[in-house]
């Protein structure tokens, strides 16, 4: 018995084996779920990486800011399942000028792609698969944690922080529809997205010296399982919520 047993679970952001999605889709699976996977762009590497999961799922084409993909995302989805219990929003970029420092030049243009992408994109997610959801279901975000500045995170921060925001609004709009909607903060992972944030190895020595836990940037782990029972049953009453999983880094100061 798996605490996802019979759920039906959409989870977008898989890229590559190291993406926080793929190790929630494939702790999701060893609990019993049916996985669909969504993928952008490069498609062809998100359908090989898919053949790595226990049971390979069907790879759904959905870049979050392109309307007639969100639109038509839940007759696609039909195809392949006849509802969700769980949708997984792994999505996050922002163009290189508003990463590393340069938050005091930052074009609007770069925010906005930033704010679209990151932020505006759990709302387009969660409406687009609200059809689909029946009473009990959850919706799971990752998050980092904004409520500090962080060295060179910058505009991705303030996506985060509008992410943080935007789920509370969301919780307090689909709780009449018995959908949860809950954000897991993660302490830094090595995958793409951390790839383009110049400095990053600065957050593994600031997690080094926070983390009662310890903290192992190479072990997405801790974050599935997280993610998995968000998921799952065990969190009923649990929507507007920002749960850490980060080793305890965030209630250490110094
Ligand atoms: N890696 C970390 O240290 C860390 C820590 C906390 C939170 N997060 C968050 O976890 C999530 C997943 O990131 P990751 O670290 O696994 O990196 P990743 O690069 O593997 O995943 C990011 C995903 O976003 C997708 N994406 C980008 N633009 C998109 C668009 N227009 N439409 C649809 N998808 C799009 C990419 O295809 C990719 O699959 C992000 O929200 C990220 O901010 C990451």
């Amino acid at each position: 018995m798996g605490i996802l047993d019979g759920k039906r679970v959409l989870v977008t952001g898989v890229l590559t084996d190291a993406s926080i999605a793929f190790h929630v889709a494939r702790a999701a699976q060893q609990e019993g779920a049916t996985i669909v996977l969504t993928g952008f762009g490069r498609l062809s590497l998100v359908r090989r990486i898919a053949q790595r999961l226990p049971e390979p799922p069907p790879v759904l084409e959905l870049d979050v800011t392109d309307q007639e993909q969100i639109a038509s995302l839940a007759d696609r989805v039909r195809e392949h399942v006849d509802g969700l219990d769980g949708v997984v929003h792994s999505i996050g970029n922002a163009p290189q000028s508003a990463l590393g420092g340069n938050f005091l030049n930052t074009p609007w243009e770069d925010v906005s792609a930033a704010l679209h992408i990151s932020t505006y994109s759990l709302k387009a997610l969660a409406m687009a698969a609200l059809p689909l959801m029946p009473r009990g279901a959850a919706i799971v975000g990752m998050d980092f944690d904004a409520s500090l500045a962080w060295p060179g995170y910058d505009w991705m921060g303030v996506a985060k922080a509008g992410l943080e925001s935007c789920a509370r609004y969301l919780a307090r709009d689909l709780g009449p529809h018995g959908i949860r909607v809950n954000l897991l903060a993660a302490g830094p992972l090595r995958t793409m997205a951390a790839k383009s944030i110049p400095g990053f190895s600065d957050f593994e020595e600031l997690w080094g010296k926070r983390a009662p836990l310890g903290w192992n940037l190479s072990d997405p782990g801790p974050v599935a399982r997280g993610c998995v029972a968000l998921l799952s049953d065990w969190f009923p009453a649990t929507t507007g919520e920002i749960v850490h999983v980060d080793g305890g880094a965030h209630a250490i100061g110094g």
